[in-house]
């Protein structure tokens, strides 16, 4: 049995319910402001995609992050934990007119367009409401990113981005244009990026794309290299902070910064990844034989644990094929070998096959680590199921 919760606290609590540990998710805050006060100039928004919930919304709130968000309701959700307006960054292939509108009556930071339609609808609707919009444009700098491919961004057949062939072009039609205001550039290569060659390659091509627009007298104010700072999913106890410390660093030595620059970043797993737990009641242990026919005697069994969480809670496992360190906190009797699944009525509604589990029993509790990022905001009601509740260690 593991001793990283107290069981007792979770009596009476319906699962499955999300456990936010608020002393790692400040332990992981204060490492990055203690990396970013080395550079000055350097601004992380939280990308409030990997988990808008309002208790973690508001203590990442009180450590002066901004915020990246992609949708007029993320906007919305974080002026009301309390986010002050002038430091959000609105990202997003498809924004509509009313989220545009909000943008600019809320007077956010910047916009980060993806394409020249974009530009024109955002220099419209500004215009409509006296309005300047301040735009920064998203080049696909065509960098890929050694991760899963559904989560890569930054290659040139992704939908996001302008090509970078085409910047200078962009550039200047902003510049025309009376009611936007071009401040720079933002990039995003993709997510859970544990290599930093990943992000060196980034900087030589902001290098490049800066070297050029300089050529040709464009100056950039803001460059916003996007998130991506992976976790360690295999070792969450053991290595709880990510290395925050080479990530600034990577970015300090490669990217050649003109005076007067800043740099912003979109962080999103990295700040709030391992803070959280998946915990999830066990409803049913069964063994089913693997043997199809009667003389097959070596054929052994399969041991499933049922629990009460599925897809529909964590859907990280069943989209990305992803691993949660997984551990049963109610027992401390021999490790067994399990597949931990859940009542969905999809195959891939599985959390992990093969695993070690302490011997496992019917009311047992298995926590699922590293949840904290993607979790409970992807959570969906399919099967009609309630969406799944959540703490943090303050209060329980
Ligand atoms: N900025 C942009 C433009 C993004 O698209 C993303 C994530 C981020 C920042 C934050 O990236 P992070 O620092 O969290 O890696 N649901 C997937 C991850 C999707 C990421 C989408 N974009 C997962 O569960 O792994």
């Amino acid at each position: 049995m593991t001793t990283l919760y107290n069981t007792e606290k979770f009596k009476g609590i319906r699962t499955p319910f999300y456990l936010y540990d608020t002393n790692i998710l400040r332990q992981t805050l204060s490492a990055i402001n203690a990396e970013t006060e080395k550079y000055g100039n350097y601004h992380v928004h939280y990308a409030v995609k990997a988990n808008a919930n309002l208790k973690v919304l508001s203590i990442i709130n009180e450590y002066g992050l901004g915020i990246d968000c992609v949708s007029g309701g993320e906007i919305e959700q974080v002026l009301k934990a309390g986010f002050p307006a002038n430091k959000i960054v609105f990202a997003g292939v498809g924004k509509s007119d009313w989220e545009i509108e909000l943008a600019l009556r809320e007077e956010i930071f910047s916009f980060n367009v993806e394409s020249i339609p974009e530009l024109e609808v955002i220099n419209e609707i500004a215009g409509s409401m006296g309005k300047k919009a301040t735009v920064c444009f998203r080049i696909n700098p065509n960098v890929g990113a050694h991760t899963h491919a559904n989560i890569t961004t930054g290659l040139a057949d992704n939908k996001f981005g302008i090509a970078m062939a085409d910047m200078e072009k962009v550039i200047r039609m902003a510049q025309e244009m009376q009611n936007v205001q071009f401040k720079g550039l933002h990039f995003h290569i993709g997510s859970q990026i544990l290599e930093m060659d990943d992000f060196v390659a980034l900087c030589n091509r902001i290098n490049e794309l800066q070297d050029q627009l300089e050529a040709a007298g464009i100056n950039i104010e803001i460059i916003n290299v996007g998130g991506g700072l992976g976790i360690d999913y295999s070792d969450p106890v053991g290595n709880p902070i990510p290395d925050f410390k080479s990530y600034f660093e990577t970015y300090n030595k490669n990217l050649k910064l003109r005076p007067g620059q800043t740099v912003h970043f979109e962080l999103g797993r990295a700040v709030v990844g391992q803070c959280g737990a998946l915990i999830t009641k066990v409803n049913y242990v069964k063994s089913n034989s693997l043997q199809t026919y009667a003389n097959d005697k070596e054929a052994g069994v399969k041991n499933f644990v049922i629990v009460d969480a599925g897809m529909t809670d964590l859907i990280r496992p069943a989209l990305y094929d992803a691993h949660h360190k997984t551990f049963n906190i109610s027992s401390d009797e021999a490790m067994e070998t399990y597949d931990v699944v859940g009542p969905i009525c999809e195959s891939s509604d599985v959390f992990d096959k093969d695993i070690q589990l302490n011997k496992t029993k019917r009311g047992d509790l298995i926590a699922m680590l590293s949840a904290g990022a993607y979790g409970e905001i992807m959570a969906s009601q399919y099967n009609c199921r309630c969406l799944p509740l959540s703490y943090t260690t303050d209060e329980l």
